[in-house]
């Protein structure tokens, strides 16, 4: 056992634990518990479009993107299949923490055929590179983000993950650089459509201490980490805009967002926002 990990399974659950766990930061892992619908033909990176590293799907407009569109029949093939998986993730979030499920929003499905390790990007968008998650485009306004993973490699090769230090230690290690919030310039990029909707300053810090992450190299040499190895047919669950991570190697994850308001946790005072409404800067988020 590590404090990174609680494992779990099906048949033993203890939905107050696993929450607990969860919501303290550590990864609910699934050993034995997997997606298994594989369609063989999907197995491959060709299928993406060249310009995306993923697959994804929105569960309620049955929407595709990032696949080769001139492939014959490709979403025919791959709706069902991505469908299935989001209804895997919330058959697991509803055996393991039910009291979640009535207050969840769903998020993209996303599969990712390509091997991390060894592709080139820009350090902001290099996921090998220890991160909380945030997303520059689409502002979340304090939802939490839930992400239910599924490593689907059919070579048996782990998905290797780093996890790094606790949310509040990131934070006060960077809380201080992060550059103030500037609603005119959260309104131009929104009118340029650089955002979906307006970036809020929850968003706003939650993005730049993500860039602030994965541009400072000595941060990402010196900070404390753990290697984890999830096994092919594994899943796992785990809050990605608090917990530290970064994805080293592996090809064929398949991952669910939801979103989950922070009045829904059992512990509000754990979620990202709490903290940075109370971080020694006190960054100036409105109080919900
Ligand atoms: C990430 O969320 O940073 C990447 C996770 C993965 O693809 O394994
Ligand atoms: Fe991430």
């Amino acid at each position: 056992m590590n404090n990174y990990l609680l494992t779990q399974n099906l048949g033993s659950l203890d939905q107050k634990d696993s929450i607990a766990s969860l919501e303290a930061g550590k990864v609910l892992f699934f050993p034995d518990h997997y997606f298994s619908a594989i369609d063989q033909s999907l197995m491959s990176a060709t299928i993406l479009d060249g310009h995306h590293k993923n697959v994804s799907y929105d569960y309620k407009s049955k929407k595709l993107g990032g696949y080769q569109k001139d492939h014959n029949s490709l979403y025919e093939r791959l709706e069902p299949f991505m469908r299935a998986y989001a209804l895997f993730a919330h058959a697991l979030i509803n055996s393991a923490l039910p009291s979640y499920v009535p207050h969840l929003q769903w998020g993209r499905t996303s599969f990712r055929p390509a091997q991390i390790s060894g592709r080139a990007s820009s350090k902001r968008k290099d996921d090998t590179r220890l991160h909380v998650d945030s997303f520059s485009a689409s502002p979340v306004n304090g939802l939490r983000i839930l992400r239910v993973f599924c490593n689907i490699n059919p070579h048996n090769e782990p998905r290797v993950w780093n996890l790094g230090e606790p949310f509040s230690d990131v934070l006060a290690r960077f809380a201080a650089k992060l550059p103030p919030y500037r609603k005119l310039w959260a309104i131009f990029l929104n009118l340029v459509q650089s955002t979906k909707t307006l970036r809020s300053p929850y968003d706003h810090y939650m993005l730049n201490l993500h860039d602030s992450m994965k541009l400072d190299d000595h941060y990402q040499a010196q900070v404390e980490k753990m290697q984890i190895a999830f096994p092919a047919q594994s899943s796992w669950i785990v809050f990605t805009d608090l917990v530290s991570h970064a994805a080293l190697s592996g090809q064929y994850l398949l991952e669910q967002t939801f979103y989950l308001p922070v009045d829904k946790m059992a512990k509000p005072e754990l979620s990202p926002l709490h903290h940075l409404q109370h971080s020694s800067l006190t960054l100036r988020i409105p109080m919900a």
